[in-house]
């Protein structure tokens, strides 16, 4: 073992650059001594003697001890009901009725590489360097076992952790909450960053101190949702996007979550997260086991910029899967934006001519193909080709495609059904509903009960003929409805809380199904935009739909949002046409361009309506994109402005070999009197030249690290894309 040490009943997991450092203390608690810069086991000593006031009015975990106060100690995990006030990781309902769990340090095994999880998404891999280290508590009173699962990941600087339940009593218990991570972080000043936003606003960044008392970040609409992303940032106080000392964590789950930051009275800090409590409540029969999600944790001593470097590593190379994985990802061209429901085959394959002319590789079917799908109030849930739209299907629509040499991508919403469908009609009770209760209408749609093998099964089958006998090679997944009413006819009522999670795992295996199936095909999530975008997400689908918001202004605020947990190469990015479809706002067709090449580049519009200048610089946008696209997406980011601060934003990637640089800059506002900005770039190899590729002028490194550009801030919405190569 390199990256995991033990000595007796201290454990050091380290990374590359980080270290945790836990303990079990002499009465079988596991006590975080340390995380965050790297330390050794030798540390352990001088971090454990830090408890040593008797503390007045609180309980005592042992007569014997005035010093051993649970409340007081930062724990990698606690129970309840043992005098730890703090929110607790755990909530059953024992055999006795009582809730009070003490779980105590019975045994550890130590393994090389990961440990696969059974049913949910976790993270794997390939580098053989990853270890895991698996602490094994059991209850003091009652049969049940915990495995509290940790994994390193040393050139992410990332470390997993999940918890396993197994209930090894002769009757049932209840899980109430389950949370898949709990650390505690000694007395420090910290401010909490979260993504938060709605449809078509998703990750926009906000940032509050961590002051006494709990500040939550959750969805409760059955999905990671737009509302509020799984990924939350902790930081301690001055730390900016270069400096400073920041720690992520993130679920690779994509149902309800829960993370709760505690600052308790003597200013410990408390982060647990997990699957979502509310509404949550799972029977957990003798002899069974609850697994709960998969939880990563991310250190750097570098900020913000540091942090989000760490989570892209990890993601690219522990997350996404399968034959896309590290493959530059075609430009596509999407019909939506451009016809909606109103097309015809002839208007698909004209636009599928300019497409190819311009020199997009991708041509995608949105929704409207199939079914009575004319608008979104009906055909959810049929898989009937539309022949008036499409006389020869699908399958005569993707090879006339394929003949003109792009590849052909078709939109499914499977989860899905509109009462006015042929499935609903036949399989009402296929539907999630509670029998006596109206259900309430997402875009006039319900969702699937996934929970029955006979809808999985009608899902996979469907999408699996069509895949078999269409040259389809790419598959957008959307999902536009929140979770209401959820009940399901094939749960008892004791067990009707179990749906949103078992939704889950049902839909986790209809991925795992197709995506095994089918691993040249590439995968595209989608929930109304960034609904679902999460890590557990990924591991099926390599890129997502970042917003239904195709505006570039309001793109630069959603994609820097979303770029400080997820890499470029996740995030899908289109030009669409102006005025804007969702803000009405006209921004160039430059400066849409360069804005959605942040991402995974695309056209989402009517390429039959530019003029010949337009077509022209759409030809260049994606000549140009296809250069710098390995570097944006598999470099390394600097957030060097963010729209959050100011009135302009400016991102730079770096190749990995530091070979290509790229910067994307964006006024917002511009002023008359100020009018430049100095842009000093990060992360460049010093005593090294760099040529910009457009002027040809030559920069020292240092130069442009050191002192930087200044750039124009003279026009509203202007952009600027600057590439230079390592001379
Ligand atoms: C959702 C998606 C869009 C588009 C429409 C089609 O809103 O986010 O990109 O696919 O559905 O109905």
């Amino acid at each position: 073992m390199r990256h995991i040490t033990q000595q007796e009943n201290t454990f050091l997991l380290s990374t590359a650059h980080t270290a945790m450092l836990l303990q079990i203390t002499k009465y079988g608690h596991v006590e975080l001594l340390h995380y965050g810069m790297p330390v050794s086991i030798e540390d352990a000593a001088a971090l454990a003697a830090r408890r040593t006031m008797p503390y007045g009015s609180q309980v005592m975990y042992t007569e014997e001890d005035p010093t051993y106060c649970l409340d007081n100690i930062p724990l990698l995990w606690s129970g309840a009901g043992k005098g730890d006030f703090r929110i607790s990781p755990i909530e059953l309902e024992l055999p006795d009725g009582t809730i009070t769990t003490d779980f105590i340090y019975d045994g550890c095994t130590l393994r090389a590489g990961t440990l696969p999880a059974v049913g949910l998404p976790a993270a794997y891999d390939e580098s053989g360097e990853a270890e895991t280290l698996v602490l094994s508590l059991r209850e003091k009173k009652f049969a049940l076992r915990l495995e509290i699962i940790f994994t390193v990941f040393p050139a992410a600087d990332a470390i997993t952790r999940r918890t396993v339940l197994y209930n090894d009593e002769t009757v049932p218990i209840t899980v109430r909450s389950l949370m898949s991570q709990q650390i505690d972080f000694p007395q420090r000043e910290y401010e909490m960053l979260t993504l938060d936003g709605d449809w078509i606003s998703e990750t926009h960044v906000h940032t509050r101190s961590v002051q006494p008392g709990r500040l939550v970040n959750e969805s409760t609409t059955g999905f990671s949702s737009n509302r509020h992303n799984p990924g939350v940032i902790l930081l301690e106080q001055g730390t900016g996007e270069n400096t400073g000392l920041a720690y992520g964590f993130n679920l690779l789950y994509s149902g309800s979550h829960y993370t709760a930051v505690e600052r308790s009275p003597r200013d410990f800090v408390r982060i647990v997260s997990g699957i979502q409590p509310q509404g949550f409540c799972w029977r957990l029969p003798a002899g069974e086991i609850f697994r709960a999600p998969e939880a990563v944790m991310t250190f750097s001593n570098e900020g913000m910029n540091g942090l989000s470097g760490n989570f892209h590593r990890f993601v690219r190379q522990h997350i996404l899967h399968g034959n896309w994985k590290e493959k530059p990802r075609p430009v596509l061209l999407n019909n939506w934006e451009a016809y909606f429901f109103d097309f015809t085959e002839a208007k698909l394959l004209s636009l599928a001519k300019q497409a190819k002319a311009v020199g997009v590789e991708l041509f995608v079917l949105d929704d409207g193909w199939f079914g009575e799908r004319n608008s979104d109030t009906a055909g959810l849930g049929d898989y009937t080709v539309n022949r008036k739209k499409l006389p020869g299907g699908i399958e005569g629509l993707a090879q006339k495609i394929t003949t003109m040499g792009l590849r052909f991508g078709l939109w499914f919403e499977p989860e899905s059904v509109n009462l006015e469908s042929e499935l609903y009609r036949t399989h009402p009770e296929w539907a999630l509903q509670q029998p006596g209760r109206q259900p309430s209408m997402g875009r006039h749609q319900l969702l699937l009960d996934l929970t029955r093998p006979e809808v999985r099964d009608y899902i996979v089958h469907h999408i699996t003929h069509l895949l078999d006998h269409c040259p389809i090679t790419y598959v957008k997944w959307d999902m536009n409805r929140n979770i209401t009413e959820i009940g399901s006819a094939t749960l008892p009522a004791n067990r009707q809380q179990e749906l949103p999670h078992r939704y889950m795992l049902g839909l986790y295996s209809i991925l795992e199904r197709l995506v095994t199936a089918f691993p040249d095909v590439l995968f595209e999530g989608c929930a109304g935009g960034g609904g679902r975008f999460d890590a557990g997400m990924l591991y099926y689908f390599p890129q997502y739909w970042t917003s239904d918001d195709t505006d570039a202004i309001e793109r630069l605020y959603i994609q820097h949002g979303t770029s400080l947990v997820m890499p470029a190469c996740t995030m899908g990015a289109h030009v669409s046409a102006v005025p804007n479809h969702q803000v009405h706002r006209t921004t160039p067709l430059q400066t849409r361009g360069h804005i959605a090449m942040a991402g995974q580049f695309g056209y989402e519009m009517d390429l039959g309506k530019l003029s010949e200048e337009e077509t022209e610089l759409v030809r260049q946008q994606i000549r140009q994109y296809k250069e710098i696209r390995s570097t944006i997406h598999f470099g390394d980011l600097y957030r060097l402005r963010s729209p959050f601060e100011g009135e302009n934003t400016a991102w730079e990637y770096v190749s990995a070999d530091l070979k290509q640089i790229v910067l994307i800059y964006c006024t917002i506002h511009a002023h008359v009197i100020t009018g430049m900005t100095q842009i000093r770039f990060e992360g460049l190899k010093e005593n090294a030249q760099y040529r910009n590729t457009e002027t040809g002028e030559i920069y020292d490194g240092d130069f442009l690290m050191n002192v930087g550009l200044y750039l124009s801030d003279s026009k509203d919405y202007a952009t600027k894309l600057m590439t230079f190569e390592l001379c």
